[in-house]
């Protein structure tokens, strides 16, 4: 077994920043990469902002926030990350980049190093087909926001070996405190695969005019006990993410009920990205905040 004291992550979006927060609160030592200096600053940003949270709200104490911190290196260069033991990629959901960003740490992390991706979507076999160490490659699908959300789905690829599962099931639950959950290769896993066609619905019910956006979230918080509606999630995702969610989804199974409905994204060539952009289905005037 493969122990994980050091832990890379590839992009501090809004997973990204969440998993290498997590990850720094279970006092592993992360290095962060991301695309350039803005998105180094903007992530770290964002690991400040919910550290503050989590002291705000008493979840952590005042004191260990900056320890926490300082467990977290943030950069744009990938050698950095060579002698890591796991790398978690959180990159931006798209295929041709995440077979470029795995490539890219086959060849610059330790070749006994694990390498998962937090896809929500993209079959993980295809990820493992990019590297020359496909039985130490996995999905690890953590939830938003990653720092408080318990679950996280495993996914081994046809070619995963169990030493890679076992490391990985025990680092999840032993190190970050998490539940576990196993999907087969499929994709969206479980989550998503019944996820997203209901948030589509909602998308398309608001486009025919069936109802008010407060409405559809309304009936189904107030109704089904919800803890958000979700159009509201949606917002909270990411349009971006949800679309191309629904795109491979799409692609691997080629039902209607996972087809991409023209609101989304229309919504998307305006700028409307959700809660990230300040604007999707609802309004958000403070940025900082997300
Ligand atoms: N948003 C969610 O609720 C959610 C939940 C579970 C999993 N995911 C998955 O997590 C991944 C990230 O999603 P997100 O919502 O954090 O997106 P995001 O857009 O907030 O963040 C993606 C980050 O990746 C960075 N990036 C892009 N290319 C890079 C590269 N080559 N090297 C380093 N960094 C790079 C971007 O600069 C950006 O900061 C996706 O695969 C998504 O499907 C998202």
């Amino acid at each position: 077994m493969t122990v994980i004291t050091k832990v890379g992550v590839v992009g501090l979006g809004l997973m990204g920043s969440g998993i290498a927060e997590a990850c720094a609160r279970a006092e592993l030592t992360v290095t962060a990469v991301e695309y350039d200096d803005q998105a180094v600053a903007a992530g770290l940003a964002r690991v400040r902002a919910s550290l503050a949270r989590a002291v705000a709200k008493g979840k952590l104490d005042h004191d260990e926030a900056p320890a926490v911190m300082q467990r977290i290196t943030a950069t744009t260069d990938y050698t950095r990350l060579a002698d890591v033991d796991l790398v978690i990629e959180a990159a931006t959901e798209n295929e041709d980049a995440k077979l470029a960003i795995f490539r890219r740490l086959d060849e610059t992390v330790h070749e006994s190093a694990i390498l998962v991706s937090n896809t929500s979507s993209i079959p993980i076999a295809r990820i493992a087909a990019a590297t020359r160490r496909p039985d130490r490659v996995m999905g690890m699908h953590f939830f938003n926001p990653a720092p408080v959300q318990r679950l996280v789905e495993l996914i081994p690829a046809l070619t995963t070996s169990p030493e890679t599962i076992a490391s990985i099931d025990q680092f999840t639950w032993g190190r970050l405190g998490k539940s576990v959950i196993y999907a087969q290769d499929r994709a969206g896993f479980i989550v998503n695969a019944l996820l997203v066609p209901y948030l589509l619905s909602a998308i398309r019910m608001l486009d025919g005019g069936h109802a008010s956006r407060e409405d559809i979230d309304a009936g189904m918080v107030q109704g089904c006990g919800h803890p958000m509606g979700p159009l509201t999630l949606v917002d909270l995702i990411g349009l971006d993410t949800v679309k191309a969610m629904a795109d491979v989804l799409f692609g691997e199974y080629g039902d209607s009920q996972f087809a991409s409905p023209p609101l989304l994204a229309r919504m998307l060539e305006s700028g409307q990205v959700g809660r990230k952009s300040g604007r999707g289905f609802y309004d958000y005037p403070d940025v900082s905040q997300v």
